[in-house]
Parts: C-alpha cells; structure tokens; sequence
C-alpha cells in the first residue's frame, strides 16, 4: 500500500561513449530493484537527443557528456547528476546548485583502468611506436607523478612494478603522504620536470591547471623527456607546447585526449606524438562496471536515504 505512494523515479543513462554491456545491464538491475524506472541513450550524436532524453528523467548517469545550462533547463524533473567517473569539469555545477541539483562524482572507481593504460602508452612510447628501431627500458627510468590522487596512487603502484624510480608533486597532498605511498616527494611541478625522464599528468582541469602545461614547465625536460596526459586536454598550452617541441627534437607527447590541435601535432611530430583516437582511459568492462554500478547504486541510496556523500557542488 505504502509502495504505491512512494513515486518511481525515472534513472537515465545518458552516454556519448557507452558503457560496457555488463554495466549498463547491472545499472538497470540496480534501478529495477529499487523500484525505479531505467532509461536508456547511448551513442547519441545530437545534443538535440539528450535534450529530449533528459525532459522527463528525475535522475542522469552520464561520462564525460556535457552537462550544461541548457541541459539542465531542459530536464525539469532532475534531482541528481552522477557523472560515473572522476572528473566533473563537463558538468555546469553552478547551473546545477542554482537550479538545486545534486551533482556526484564516483572517485576511484575508474582509476586502475586509468592507470594501466598510461603504461600501454609509455611502453609504446619509449618502443618508438612499435616502428621495429631500438628503443629503450622503463626500468630504472624517473617517472614524475602529478597529482597524487586516485590515478596518481594506481600509477605509482603500477610503476614500482616495472622498476621505474617514482617521484610525485600535488598541490593538495602532504608530502608525508606520498612519502609514506614509497614515492618521493618534491617540492614543486618545476622540480618534478626537471627531475624526471617521464612526467605523466593527472590533474583535474580547473581555472588553475588549464593551461599550465605550458613551455616553461615542459622546457624543464630532460633530454629525450616524455608527457604523458591521460588527464585533461585543457590542462595544456597547446601553442607553447608545438612551439617547444619544434625547437627540441628530443621530446615526445602522448595523450589519450586529442588536442584540439591534433592534426598540428600529428603532422609535425611523427614518431614523437601519439593521441588515442578517442579518450580510452577508462574504457575497460571493469572500470564501466565499478563506476556505472557506484552510480546507480549512489542515485538509489540518495533517493531512499538523502545520502549526498559524493556531493561536488556543495
Ligand atoms: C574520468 O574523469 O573519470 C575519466 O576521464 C574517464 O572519462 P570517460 O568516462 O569519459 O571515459
């Protein structure tokens, strides 16, 4: 009697790149038995299909699709936003707090995956692109972490793995931290340029890192220095970065998020850039279904208990 007073809330997955078919199966499972009605657009081209999409739904799991004002003044029913992933810098959270919608991420749920392959990059990498000419060893190689968070940690992991020597720099986390993970910590992004033979970038993209990989930084470089970025692409001065590797042949970039300058990069940096043709860091079945599954699991409990513990926009 009680259940039918209680009202279904419609739970829709809105994914540009979609999620494995396990995870998007477990999230309808998840949402069925909560009593919830499941939606579903994937591969969707238009934005003019997530508008539509989004009109009746009380709640989103979306990736890296744009959650923008216009999204959201097309959803009038929308209470919760769950971008089933780490970063939220596709989401508008001041629209969102304006219009008293919860935004969440699912932290760490994706970060191994992450992890792995900035590793699948680098061997690529320091093999000269599989071309068949000597390359060289990870082992024994400085590897500067930036940011220490989820990914960075999985990174560091990862790395003891391969023998690399592990140094990390972030803003936000006390170096005893680090220290205490087996990596050593330095004092700043300059020094952990300049230490290393392999920076790989994980910082979210905010007004203060977007464009701060910049040429002085990467100027900084050891001769033959690689940046690996399977973070942001906005995270990077673009034009500073072409105009710094035309004038040292040494360096390499390799990206899982092309740049909007991709094609620059591509033509004048054969064999030293490499951008996945679509961002693949978390596009493993595991990663889909840790953070796919969080997702439902977050809205569910945040519609039954009020829970916000994953809140971005407070
Ligand atoms: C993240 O922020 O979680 C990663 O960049 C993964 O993004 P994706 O879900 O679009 O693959």
């Amino acid at each position: 009697m009680m259940n039918n007073l209680i009202k279904k809330m419609k739970i829709l997955v809105a994914t540009e790149k979609p999620f494995a078919a396990a995870a998007v199966n477990g999230i309808k499972d998840i949402v069925e038995k909560s009593g919830n009605t499941f939606a579903l657009l994937e591969n969707y081209t238009d934005k003019k299909q997530l508008l539509d999409a989004v009109a009746d739904a009380d709640a989103l799991i979306i990736r890296s699709d744009k959650v923008t004002k216009e999204v959201l003044d097309a959803a009038n029913n929308l209470k919760i936003v769950v971008r089933a992933g780490a970063g939220y810098d596709n989401v508008d959270l001041e629209a969102a707090t304006a219009k008293g919608v919860v935004v969440m991420n699912t932290p760490g749920q994706n970060s191994n995956a992450v992890a792995e392959l900035v590793f699948g990059l680098l061997v690529f990498a320091v093999r000269n692109f599989y071309n068949g000419k000597s390359g060289s060893e990870l082992k024994g190689k400085k590897l500067g972490i930036l940011a220490f968070g989820q990914v960075g940690r999985n990174v560091a992991r990862v790395a003891k793995g391969f023998d690399m020597d592990v140094y990390a720099y972030d803003a936000f986390c006390p170096k005893e931290v680090i220290e205490q993970a087996g990596v050593k910590a330095v004092d700043n992004q300059e020094a952990l340029f300049e230490t290393c033979d392999i920076v790989s970038l994980h910082i979210p993209a905010t007004a203060e890192t977007k464009q701060s990989i910049n040429y002085a930084l990467c100027s900084k470089l050891k001769k033959g220095g690689i940046v690996i970025n399977t973070a942001r692409k906005e995270v990077i001065n673009e034009d500073e970065l072409i105009k710094l590797m035309e004038e040292r042949t040494d360096l390499k970039y390799i990206t899982d998020i092309a740049p909007d300058k991709n094609e620059e990069f591509a033509a004048k940096f054969a064999g030293r850039y490499f951008a996945t043709p679509k961002k693949m860091g978390a596009q493993t079945a595991e990663a889909n279904i840790n953070a796919g599954l969080a997702a439902a699991n977050q809205i569910v409990d945040f519609f039954k208990t009020g829970n916000k513990k994953f809140q971005v926009n407070k």
